[in-house]
This record gives structure tokens, sequence and C-alpha cells, in this order.
């Protein structure tokens, strides 16, 4: 099962020109909220303006695509060749990354300009686009909706790091209580893993190749915030014994007592900053039910040592969605925070919050990156970042599957990720 959430659930395979005009009205649509300061905002080098994501994803389309299979095509400004790039070393230099919250200049306006230029030109191309162009377009698209998560996650830190603290939040769904978790049996023995198929995947889901794994039990859904208030409870941060070296010392050093987020009361309750789905952000209780998230790879690691358990490899927890293809809560879903499992035993897989796994980010046997500087997407940060599984409540539903592969270093937490446990 390698093909998207969308196909798997049985949306219909729409054509390219009209997801072309969904992604971009998808970004769109959840920038809308944001005043043109709240575009501007960097709160850390990790996360970007939204601006510049507006700007750079725009930037994507217009490099790979419109230069150079778009003859006669008129860059939007000449300038933003160099200032939206992001990485890609083979296309020359760029802007360092946490400057991003310098761009004043271009305005919102002409940044939304930029897009109307370029989707124009994209469309106006498809008409008589080659499959290998189409397979770019794919690519950016895919790229866009990335972008798109990576909007929420870091105006929700940018908008949490400001001086004034945050007001309550009213208006997020009522909450059930949270499955019992159960605990799925997987033979030992040889299986297979990565893409197959003909739908999209990035470069590193492939090639599908054979792993030998010894079996396992998995957990039915990921660990919730009742369990890790235990842990908690429990002094697990301050307790050596429980974590990875690297990890202690991120703890000392960052005073990390808790989730990212999350603040303790005078009464001794929790509450955690989130946004909800009308685009308000502020303070609420924290929901014992609901998938605990922004925790990063050290607490996840920490958390299962504490309860006997361990965290999945990327090779397991792929076995098991395959067997699990469960559907959450995605950005379609216009919730924007983790919800809980529902239904006694019930499973939840894909959404709601990315599952940190214990596999480093490396290549799969025989992985081969682009040609060109699109290559640069993927394979050059396979070093020192562990893997995530599994797509997010930010996540569109047609761009998460079983063989997808996120990648963060171990101490982030300012995505929404939290763990599944497994034996
Ligand atoms: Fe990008």
């Amino acid at each position: 099962m390698t093909a998207s959430l969308a196909q798997q659930f049985g949306s219909d395979v729409i054509s390219i020109r009209q997801r072309f005009s969904d992604v971009r009205a998808t970004t769109m649509r959840i920038t809308r909220w944001l005043s043109p300061e709240d575009h501007m905002l960097q709160s850390m080098p990790d996360a970007s303006p939204a601006k510049w994501h507006l700007a750079h994803t725009t930037w994507f389309f217009e490099t790979f695509i419109l230069q150079p299979h778009s003859p006669g095509y008129a860059p939007f400004d000449s300038r933003y060749k160099y200032l939206f790039n992001s990485y890609y070393k083979q296309l020359g230099s760029h802007p360092y990354r946490g400057s991003r919250g310098l761009l004043s200049r271009p305005s919102l306006n002409e940044v939304h300009a930029y897009r109307a230029h370029v989707d124009a030109a994209l469309l106006k191309l498809l008409d008589h686009a080659s499959p290998d162009v189409l397979e770019l377009v794919e690519l950016g698209l895919n790229h866009e909706q990335q972008h798109q998560e990576l909007i929420l996650t870091d105006i929700k830190h940018g908008l949490w790091s400001g001086p004034l603290r945050p007001d309550p939040l009213d208006g997020l769904r009522p909450n059930p209580a949270a499955s019992r978790v159960t605990w799925m049996e997987i033979d030992g023995g040889i299986h297979r893993v990565g893409h197959e198929g003909a739908g999209f995947a990035f470069d590193n889901e492939s090639p599908r190749h054979e792993v030998l794994l010894q079996p396992f039990r998995i957990a039915s859904r990921p660990v919730t915030n009742a369990e890790y208030l235990e842990f908690m409870q429990d002094d697990g941060y301050r307790r050596p014994e429980l974590w990875l070296s690297d990890g202690w010392d991120a703890i000392c050093a960052q005073a990390w007592r808790a989730p990212l987020y999350w603040e303790q009361q005078e009464d001794g309750s929790w509450r955690q900053f989130a946004l909800n789905g009308t685009f308000e952000v502020g303070m609420k209780l924290v929901n014992p039910a609901e998938p605990v998230c922004h925790i990063s790879y050290y607490e996840a690691d920490a958390y299962a040592r504490w309860c006997g358990a361990r965290l999945p490899s990327e090779e397991e927890w792929e076995v098991a969605a395959v067997r699990m293809p469960s559907h959450g809560t995605l950005l379609e879903d216009n919730v924007f925070h983790p919800q809980p499992a529902r239904g006694e035993g019930s499973q939840q897989i894909f959404g709601d919050v990315w599952e940190w796994t214990a596999s480093p980010y490396t290549a799969y046997p025989g992985f081969r990156p682009a040609c060109g500087a699109v290559g640069e997407y993927n394979g050059k940060f396979m070093c020192n970042q562990l893997v995530l599984r599994g797509g997010s409540c930010v996540t569109p539903a047609s761009h998460i599957r079983a063989s997808y592969r996120n990648f963060f270093p171990p101490h982030a937490r300012w995505q929404f990720s939290g763990l599944r446990l497994a034996r």
C-alpha cells in the first residue's frame, strides 16, 4: 500500500491541472488569516516566514519547470532566482536561512502577484507538457504540500514566541476519550518496504527492498497526553537513567520539563498552545485523550524506555501501517490539532501526529537521487536525522502514504511530532 491516502480512500483521480489549482489555492487558504506582519515572522532559523514559503514554492515551479521547459518564459523578477532559493547549491548562492525574516521586501502583495504570474504560465504550459515535465509538476505540487505543513507549524511557533501571552482558546471540538491501546503482533521474517506502484513518491522511498524483521508487537495508536503525564509525574525529566546522553544534555540545557507549548498553571493543571479549525491560536487545557505532540526524539525515546518498550524501526512501522490503514486527522479535516483515537481498540496510524521511529535517515540499498540540482531535494540530508512516519493533523491527505519518510534532527520539537510504542 504505497498509494496516497486520497487514492486509498477512494478519491477520484483528478487531472494535474485541477490538482495544480487545488494545491495552490490551499496554500492561499491557509495563509489568508495572517496579517502582512504575521507573514514576516521568523521565530528561529528552522522556521521560515509564511511569505517566504509562498514565494519559495512558486520559485520551485519557476526554476525547475518554467525556465528550462517553457520557451520564452519571462521571469517575474530576475532577483528572485537568488532570493527564494532554499538550499540548492548547484543553482548558485542563496540568502542565509536564518535571515528570511528580514524580507520586508518584496511586499506580500508582490509575492501574491509572483504566484499569479507563475500560476498563469504553468497552466499554459500544462496544455502541451511532456511526461517528464508533468513528473516535475507533480514533484512541485508535493513540494508545495510539504510547505503547507511547514507554514502552519512555523506560524504556530512564531505566534507562540511573541512576548504577549496567548489568550485562552475556545472553539476546539470536544474530544471523546482515547481508545484503549491494543497490540498488533507481526511475524518475523523477510518483509518488503519502500515505494511501489505508479503513484507519486519521493526518491528517498525507493528502491523497494527486502528487510529481515524479528517478530514484534506495535501499539494500535500513538501515546496520549494522559500516558505522557504519568511519565512526567514519575519524574521522567529528572532521571538520567532514562535518557540518551545527547537527550539528557538537551533537556538540561533547554530546561525542558514538558512537551513544547505546554505551560503549568498555578493549580497544577497543564495548558498547551494550539491552533484551531477557524485559524485562532491560544492556550487550551491539555486533553488527556489526545496524542502527545511537539516532543523531540529524545523525549520519545526516554518515554519508551520508561515504560519498558521502545520506538519501532521505520521498517516495522511501515509493515504495520500496511496492515492498519486507518485515516486519522489530516489537513483537510480543518482541525489543525491532533485528535484522540476513537472507539474501543481502534487503530490510528495516518494523520494526527508524526511518529518518531528509532531509524536514522539513510539511503535505501540502491538509492539514486535524481540528476541535476533537483537531486539535492532529499539525498543530501541523509546524516544526523531520524525518520518520522505517518503524517500529522496538518499533512494533506494526498501527501501521505505508508512508505513516506519524513526526517528531522533529534532535538526538533516544533513539528507535530509524537510517538507510538513497539515491543
Ligand atoms: Fe522547499
